[in-house]
């Protein structure tokens, strides 16, 4: 049995989260739910990840695995459900990194809501976050929709999950403005089982 140390509020543990349930591996993975956060670490998280963040996965044998990366590329392998496909190996790992850059700035947004007095809020640089957000999706909507639309790999799993995120932390943004294509796609992607059992509340 591996365990997984996350919250299911985080979309790095989503992604990670998501991908067992399309591989297939539920039975094997034992969820351990953590509150942590970068200025309160749980200790569970202290002790399996060296930079203290979430997901972590402890293994039986074998080193505990951080990040999210490696987390998703061992349980496909281990797997073999083929959500790195060598076919497509650069555009999926290419699309994932995409996918993650989405999480990090719209979390980093989150937590200089949550740590930071009100006062003492850098607006500049929040929006700068969200600039780095607006881009993305931008060239998601240009250069990415027919791999979007193509057989699911764990690329397509982070974009899904960095726009679920999107919707559960940042609505007032109102990322799908001017972004048809993206919402019509992620409409149909986030029906899916997987999706729908890993869905932030
Ligand atoms: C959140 O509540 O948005 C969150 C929780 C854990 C990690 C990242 C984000």
């Amino acid at each position: 049995m591996f365990q997984l140390i996350g919250n299911p509020a985080s979309p790095f543990v989503r992604k990670v989260r998501v991908l067992v349930h399309e591989a297939g591996l539920e039975g094997e993975i034992e969820e351990v739910t953590v509150t942590t956060s970068p200025i309160a670490p749980a200790g569970e998280v202290t002790s399996a990840h060296a930079l203290r963040k979430i997901p972590a996965l402890i293994r039986p044998e074998g080193c505990t695995l951080y990040d999210s990366r490696v987390i998703t590329r061992f349980l496909d392998a281990h797997s073999g459900a083929g959500l790195y496909p060598q076919s497509h190996l650069w555009e999926t790992l290419t699309l994932e990194a995409t996918g993650d850059g989405i999480m990090e700035a719209a979390v980093l947004m989150v937590y200089e809501g949550r740590f930071r007095p009100e006062d003492k809020q850098d607006h500049g640089w929040l929006d700068a976050q969200w600039g780095k957000v607006e881009n993305a999706l931008d060239a998601l909507t240009a250069r990415w929709m027919s791999h979007l639309a193509g057989p699911l790999d764990a690329g397509v799993i982070a974009i899904g999950c960095a726009l679920g995120y999107l919707d559960f932390r940042h609505p007032a943004r109102e990322w799908r403005k001017g972004r048809d294509g993206l919402d019509d796609w992620y409409a149909v992607f986030s029906e899916r089982p997987a999706m729908q059992a890993t869905r932030p509340v």
